[in-house]
């Protein structure tokens, strides 16, 4: 048996004058933080699920957009059955009054737990893979464009979404692809490794340079603190850079003998400024406190040696309530006198964000 909330359409609201229907996923873990953010702006919360939170706007308005959020679409409805063919008939039935076909299908799962628990990785998975199949086997080319689910989507592209609340409780919506990470199935990066990574660490660095939009080319030198066991070097040396590893542990073999990378096995705020001196790129993952982080990279940023021109910043917060200091914490790098400050929580991210900062030229 089919049901579809009262609460929400079966058609977009997106062409013309009416309320606003929004479905949004983010961590396990940071629906409080998301639906906090979307209340502030007029947004009135419906269903929600860790990971996956609904609203309406009672005007026509944008789709939210936040730190924490990591997909938004505009919501054509749900439907619940254990049937999966009864699903998809009312998947037919949501999309039938939109101008059709999509671009692209994007179907994935609500992460089921928070991201590192358990190893757990957020992004399609084989329940939501054969369903994707199934879908666009009976959508067809009159409703599909694209001959393949879950690919990356151009800017300006339609996308149908599929979000699996669970296999038999499927929510259906439609954005525009614009951003890198809009364009990504689920707001994940698809990535494939040269070699197996040394620590997922390698994701989150992958995920962090390519949102980021900063222009690291082969022959860049990029220091990295809090380097061990080596993940993100792993990842910057595979794009060809020049690394430096900075931390008291030891680095894996396959990092520490790599012929383009140097090890400092000691704490940041140990070093001389003259480390860093000609490099063009920041990485910091360090575990310690946000503050002492900050503090940290103010010294190299902002001694006259520096030519750096990004920093991609972790800030551990350590408990989603804590998101509440961000603003402060962008204050502070406010002061080094920045380009641009860019803030997301990566999907690959887990309790932490990432600080994008550019500094000028
Ligand atoms: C999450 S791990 C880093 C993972 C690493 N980025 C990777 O790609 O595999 C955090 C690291 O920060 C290091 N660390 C803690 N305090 C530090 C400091 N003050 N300076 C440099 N490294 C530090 C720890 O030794 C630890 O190896």
């Amino acid at each position: 048996m089919s049901t579809a909330p009262q609460s929400f359409p079966q058609t977009d609201s997106s062409s013309g004058a009416g309320p606003t229907f929004a479905m949004l996923s983010c961590a396990h873990g940071a629906e409080d933080v998301v639906k906090e953010s979307i209340a502030e702006t007029g947004w009135r919360l419906a269903f929600s699920r860790p990971g996956f939170v609904t609203a309406k706007h009672d005007d026509p308005v944008p789709l939210p957009t936040g730190i924490f959020i990591r997909t938004t679409s505009r919501s054509l409805g749900s439907a619940k059955s254990s049937d999966g063919d009864e699903l998809i008939d009312r998947l037919v039935e949501a999309i039938s009054p939109l101008s059709l076909p999509f671009d692209h299908l994007h179907v994935w799962p609500r992460d089921r737990v928070p991201v590192g628990r358990f190893d757990f990785e957020p992004g399609g998975d084989e329940v939501s893979n054969a369903v994707a199949e199934r879908i666009l086997k009976r959508l067809g080319p009159e409703r599909l464009r694209c001959s393949t689910a879950n690919e990356i989507a151009q800017p300006s592209q339609s996308v149908l979404d599929v979000i699996l609340v669970t296999p038999s409780h499927w929510f259906f919506g439609t954005h525009t692809a614009t951003t890198l990470p809009t364009r990504w199935p689920g707001g994940v990066q698809p990535v494939a490794p040269e070699y197996e990574p040394i620590s997922r660490a390698y994701y989150k660095a992958a995920e962090a340079i390519a949102w980021s939009g900063f222009d690291l080319r082969p022959g860049d030198l990029a220091v990295e603190v809090g380097s061990a066991p080596g993940g993100a070097c792993g990842r910057l040396l595979e794009m060809g850079l020049d690394v430096i590893g900075i931390d008291p542990a030891d680095m894996d073999p396959r990092i520490a003998d790599h012929p383009r990378f140097v090890h400092y096995p000691a704490r940041a705020g140990d070093l001389p400024r003259r480390v860093f001196r000609g490099a063009k790129w920041m990485l910091v993952d360090s575990a310690v406190k946000p503050d002492a982080t900050l503090s940290t990279v103010r010294n190299i940023v902002e001694s006259r040696e520096s030519s750096i021109r990004g920093c991609l910043i972790t800030m551990k917060l350590g408990d989603f309530e804590r998101a509440s200091q961000i603003p402060r914490w962008r204050r502070e790098v406010e002061r080094w006198r920045p380009e641009r400050i860019e803030i997301r929580h990566l999907a690959r991210n887990r309790c932490e964000v990432c600080f994008a900062v550019t500094m000028p030229t």
